[in-house]
């Protein structure tokens, strides 16, 4: 391997890691470091991100102290589990948010009153290509290779980026 083609990789490497943050999905955890306990106002800890479809919602507590149900908005508004979508309980749930819609969760426990309930909206993932980045692979390519990376579709993606690397690399 000639110093520019490992050159090369390395600068490709250092894209691969750039990206990582963009191309995997969010874990927002209900309350940060507070978690999933009573007396928290999860609206304004909601308010404060963006859940996009393929992030996951994660609640952290004391196991067999609480619990997480899905709800529709009658369960929400009003702290019951009848027809719950779903429901967890192993201290350290990840859910995960896969529908542009809004999400209701509750503690199922009789905590809900005690303010143990969120409701979160998901976004449909950006359909304009938004971050456009262009590599310079190689000096002798004819055309740059403009790399379209997007939210979710990074793991398609990226079998297709390793192979024009290499391939480019070891011409
Ligand atoms: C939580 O905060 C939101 C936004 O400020 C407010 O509208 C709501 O009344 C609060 N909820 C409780 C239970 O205090
Ligand atoms: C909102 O997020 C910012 C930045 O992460 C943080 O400093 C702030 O405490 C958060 N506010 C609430 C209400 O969670
Ligand atoms: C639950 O709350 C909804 C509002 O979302 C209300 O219309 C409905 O009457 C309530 N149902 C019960 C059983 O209290
Ligand atoms: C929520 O689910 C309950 C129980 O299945 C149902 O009676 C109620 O109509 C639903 N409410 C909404 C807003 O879908
Ligand atoms: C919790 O979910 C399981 C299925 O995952 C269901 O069988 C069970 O009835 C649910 N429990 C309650 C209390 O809704």
């Amino acid at each position: 391997m000639t110093m520019s083609s490992s050159a090369h990789l390395f600068i490709f490497f250092i894209f691969l890691i750039s990206t990582a943050s963009t191309i995997l999905a969010t874990d927002h955890i209900v309350g940060a470091n507070r978690g999933w306990n009573p007396g928290i106002n999860y609206t304004l800890w909601a308010n404060n991100h963006t859940f996009y479809v393929g992030d996951l919602i994660s609640f952290r507590y004391q196991k067999n102290q609480y619990n997480v149900f899905e709800v529709n908005q009658s369960g929400y508004d009003n702290c019951t589990t009848e027809g719950a979508f779903g429901n967890w309980s192993s201290g350290k749930d990840f859910v995960p948010l896969n529908d542009a819609k809004r999400y209701y969760f509750i503690c199922g426990n009789g905590q809900c009153y005690s303010g143990m309930k969120v409701s979160v909206v998901v976004h449909p993932l950006p359909t304009a290509p938004t971050p456009h980045i262009s590599l310079p692979l190689s000096s002798h390519s004819a055309a740059p290779m403009p790399v379209v990376l997007h939210r979710g579709w990074g793991f398609r993606l990226l079998p297709l980026l390793l192979f024009f690397c290499f391939d480019l690399v070891w011409i």
